[in-house]
């Protein structure tokens, strides 16, 4: 039996190939009365293979040929006279696999992407998410494929768990109690009763898990899913998304912002190399000179700046904000795009900031007032790094959890990694959707994952 191939296969062909099989959808159909052509695309690359059918072909076809149908068809590849392509397929066969009618709701005209996010189901088969998805796809390979080469070895922490790591209160719950009658204990819910014999939720971080391979393996990362339950309704928030987190033992502030750079330029170069096309159609489709602006970032240097130096810095802009800029308080987005977009005109890392903003794992610093904590900011996304040296001194670290009002016994696991073979160490989180819309110029995160869950949605 003929094996069907991949168009990004077909159209990579170096000569003419007498009998191809090949299966996609249609994305559409114009109709001749010598022969019909039919642009079927199958996903495995941007480009659709241009189909050569002649009438007696089509005749015998049951109804329902039209943008959306599925083919699968055999033919004669040979080299297109038409501009714009080199190879088309000359049909010898033809079989409806799956008809369409004019309801189908991906017709050709360009459609809003807010009207795609409400077929979520039916939008990888548009040009935008096809480029999308592939290229997430691409991407995630490449960040295994960064660790795997330096030997860092990928952990699968627990998506189901006991602690908040960050402490913001975030978490999803997860139970088995009967919602209408809770077992209670002194008018309280008593989690005791519950499936894991406590409070239980989905994990916001694998962090603190991650530190504990850390101190054993050296040089670790994950790669997984994280759960916010943070009511922000906003284009860069949701509340499922995927997280990339290394941690490295005998690695401080400076090595982890090392780090951190000579990874983004690995991705970026990664995309450049493996999704041309993709990229192609971002760059005149979505964010005009995008090409330009990762062939710039590949070679550029990351600024890094200290918390302190940059709230001085847009005290002395003059600009006016709509959140005031004080020490001590977190930076806004304003902040943020500002800092990228008119100071530096490209990444920064924001360095030491205030302890009183930051979680309580993070090391703290001689001068008393800040922790050595890094955000990597860059222009229009803001945020898509945080990270930190850890405190490794336990003395200090059980200080820092008190202040935080985590009650004494609730992380002894954590402690027990500062009580024997205690390191320095230091590691980060690279939330992989913000890093997709700064390589593919995509403006709004619930358009660079599949199924994207905020407040009030979880659909299909
Ligand atoms: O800054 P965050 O909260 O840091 C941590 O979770 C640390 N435990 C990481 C570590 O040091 N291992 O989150 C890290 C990154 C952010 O910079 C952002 O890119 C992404 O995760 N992120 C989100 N992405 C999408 N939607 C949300 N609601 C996000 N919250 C954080
Ligand atoms: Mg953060």
């Amino acid at each position: 039996m003929l094996k069907r191939l991949p168009i990004k296969i077909i159209l990579a062909e170096s000569k003419p190939a007498p009998l191809v099989k090949v299966c996609g959808w249609v994305r559409s159909v114009r109709r001749g009365k010598e022969v019909s052509f039919i642009a079927l695309n199958d996903g495995s690359c941007f480009a659709s293979l241009q189909l050569v059918v002649e009438p007696q072909l089509l005749d015998v076809l049951p109804a329902g040929l039209g943008t959306g149908a599925c083919l699968s068809v055999v033919g004669e590849l040979i080299a297109s006279p038409a501009e714009g392509q080199q190879w088309e397929l000359q049909v010898t066969e033809i079989e409806l696999l799956g008809g369409v009618d004019e309801s189908f709701p991906l017709q050709k005209k360009r459609h809003s992407f807010e009207f795609l996010r409400s077929i979520a189901h039916l939008r990888p088969r548009s040009n935008s998410f096809g480029a999308v998805f592939r290229m997430r796809s691409a991407l995630s390979f490449a960040v295994h494929q960064y660790f795997q080469q330096r030997n860092f070895v990928h952990v699968h922490t627990p998506i189901i768990t006991t602690n908040d790591c960050e402490g913001a209160g975030e978490m999803f719950r997860v139970t088995t109690l009967d919602p209408q009658k809770p077992p209670l204990k002194d008018g309280q819910i008593d989690w005791t009763q519950d499936f894991f014999g406590d409070s239980t939720g989905l994990t916001v971080s694998g962090q603190l898990q991650g530190e504990l391979f850390a101190t054993a393996f050296s040089d670790i990362y994950t790669f997984g899913p994280t759960f916010r339950a943070e009511n922000s309704n906003t284009s860069r928030h949701v509340s499922e998304f995927w997280m990339i987190e290394p941690e490295r033992a005998f690695c401080d502030l400076a090595g982890n912002c090392d780090l951190a750079e000579d990874f983004l330029r690995h991705m970026v170069g990664y995309a450049l190399e493996h999704c041309a096309e993709d990229l192609d159609f971002f760059d005149q489709r979505i964010e005009k000179g995008l090409i330009k602006k990762l062939q710039s970032l590949h070679k550029a240097e990351f600024h890094r700046v200290s918390y302190t130096e940059t709230v001085d810095q847009l005290q002395k802009s003059g600009q006016k904000f709509e959140f005031k800029v004080e020490w001590g308080s977190d930076l806004q987005s304003e902040h943020e795009r500002f800092l990228t977009e008119q100071i530096y005109s490209g990444p920064v890392f924001v360095t030491d900031f205030p302890k009183g903003i930051k979680a309580f794992y993070m090391r703290d610093n001689d001068d008393g007032k800040t922790v050595a904590a890094m955000d990597l900011l860059v222009p229009r996304v803001g945020e898509i790094i945080g990270g930190s040296q850890r405190e490794e001194r336990l003395d200090r670290l059980q200080q820092k959890m008190t202040a935080h009002g985590i009650a004494e016994g609730e992380l002894d696991w954590y402690l027990d990694i500062r009580r024997w073979g205690s390191c320095p160490h230091a590691g980060f989180g690279l939330g992989f959707e913000r890093l997709l819309m700064y390589l593919t110029g995509m403006e709004n995160i619930r358009d660079v994952i599949p199924f994207p869950r905020t407040p009030g949605h979880a659909d299909f």
